[in-house]
């Protein structure tokens, strides 16, 4: 069977298997040299491009998502999120599109020299996406990242490796680490991406993620709220005045969380952000 014989007939099955189409084309331009004009144009050289053992792996791994219901980033081993080359395995959440923008909205707040030259820590760095594109913002600031899985923290030094960006990476849970290193009152920002699915929905979600991704990345305790209880009530002790603090959260959270803000009283400045979607997904705060 030649390449587009093998390519016509999985698109047909993505719709059998209730797949999206853009999948397959994803996983063949991420592991192949082809690039989009040559699938969108049907190039007949495509064929002489992927040898008979790149056809059989690329059969390999796409049938297992189709069957096991594999995410494709599992399956090639790596995507690019922002302009970061990052490689993921289940030990990691799978960063996603929308968490880009918590980047985005950091540069547009935390443009004064406390935050451009301070101390910064992601909290829960999965595969260290938010703290590497911190580091590639912010040239001179100091950046720490964090997490409980010492699995993830490998992946995560892995792609601070591999995209040049220099990162202190510590085992703990959440501030635990923080505590250790005298840091209190000493940080321009925090940020985070905490797990902040309630816990009876996590078993709910689609089987990509559920089967698949790290329930400890996802699981956010009976509300989802317990890990952003921690957040909230804890960055005061370790931000410095005027400090930043800004999380990801879950759709029908961000009043809540407004209010576990405003109740604490260490905060001002609190600001609801939406993502691409219009779904308000961040929400930032400045120490007073
Ligand atoms: C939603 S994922 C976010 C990963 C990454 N920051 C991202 O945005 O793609 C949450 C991360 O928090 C970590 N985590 C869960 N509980 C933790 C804890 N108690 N202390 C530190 N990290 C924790 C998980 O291991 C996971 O990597």
């Amino acid at each position: 069977m030649n390449f587009w014989e093998w390519y016509d007939r999985q698109l047909l099955a993505t719709k059998q298997h209730d797949v999206p189409k853009y999948e397959l084309e994803w996983l063949v331009l991420r592991l192949t040299c082809l690039d989009k004009l040559d699938l969108r144009l049907r190039s007949p050289s495509v064929s002489e491009k992927i040898t008979p053992e790149l056809l059989t792996k690329l059969d390999q791994l796409w049938q297992q998502r189709l069957s096991d219901r594999l995410p494709v980033q599992y399956l090639a081993g790596s995507l690019m999120w922002r302009d970061l080359d990052l490689q993921v395995t289940p030990a990691v959440l799978i960063p996603r599109p929308e968490t880009e923008l918590i980047i985005d909205i950091i540069a547009e707040h935390c443009q004064d020299a406390i935050y451009q030259n301070g101390i910064w820590v992601d909290l829960g760095t999965g595969s260290g996406a938010i703290a590497i594109a911190l580091a590639q913002h912010f040239l001179k600031a100091e950046i720490h990242a964090i997490d409980y899985s010492k699995d993830a923290l490998e992946i995560a030094t892995l792609n601070a490796n591999n995209n040049n960006q220099k990162i202190q990476f510590h085992h703990g849970s959440w501030f635990e680490p923080l505590a250790k290193l005298n840091l209190q009152n000493k940080l321009a920002g925090i940020v985070s991406n905490p797990p902040y699915i309630p816990s009876d929905e996590v078993l709910n979600l689609q089987p990509e993620v559920t089967n698949h991704e790290p329930h400890s990345a996802l699981d956010g305790g009976r509300d989802g709220l317990d890990d952003i209880r921690e957040l909230v009530n804890t960055a005061p002790i370790y931000l410095i005045s005027g400090g930043f603090w800004i999380i990801e959260m879950m759709k029908g959270q961000a009043e809540i969380v407004r209010s576990l803000l405003i109740k604490n009283g260490s905060y001002t400045n609190i600001q609801i952000h939406q993502d691409y979607a219009g779904i308000n997904r961040f929400i930032s705060a400045q120490i007073a």
